[in-house]
């Protein structure tokens, strides 16, 4: 009995630390992109926007990835809207991807 128990507990041992190590490539990269999209968005859109994207002078912008495509998010960012700046030349064509995906998976 004892020895069952000794077994169980290596094999989920085995488990936990086979999980644990496992970061992939992909999930790494994943993780960049938001700490990217997420910095471009401190410096860029925090001050009318809100700090948890909750809204300010700005809209709420928490589900927009409900509402707006990639593709319309990247417009909005590249050109700006009423009362909204253009980010064309402050940004890079990258940098408005990357905040446009980012924004894209804000939904709820
Ligand atoms: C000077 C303030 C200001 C800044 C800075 C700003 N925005 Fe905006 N943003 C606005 C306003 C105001 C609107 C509403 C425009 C309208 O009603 O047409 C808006 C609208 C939007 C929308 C459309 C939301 C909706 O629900 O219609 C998106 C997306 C957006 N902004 C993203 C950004 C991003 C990303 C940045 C940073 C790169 C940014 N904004 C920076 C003021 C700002």
């Amino acid at each position: 009995m004892k020895v069952i128990k000794y077994l169980l507990i290596g094999s989920l041992f085995l488990v936990a630390t086979a999980c644990s190590n496992g970061a992939t490539e992909e999930q790494i990269e994943v993780a960049d992109a938001e700490k990217t999209a997420m910095q471009l968005y401190q410096n860029n859109c925090m001050s009318c926007h809100g700090n948890d994207l909750s809204g300010r002078v700005g809209p709420g912008l928490q589900q927009v990835g409900s509402k707006m495509t990639e593709e319309k998010l990247i417009e909005i960012i590249t050109v700006g809207s009423n009362g909204m700046p253009g980010y064309e030349n402050v940004l890079s064509i990258e940098e408005i991807g990357q905040l446009a995906k980012w924004l894209s998976e804000k939904k709820e």
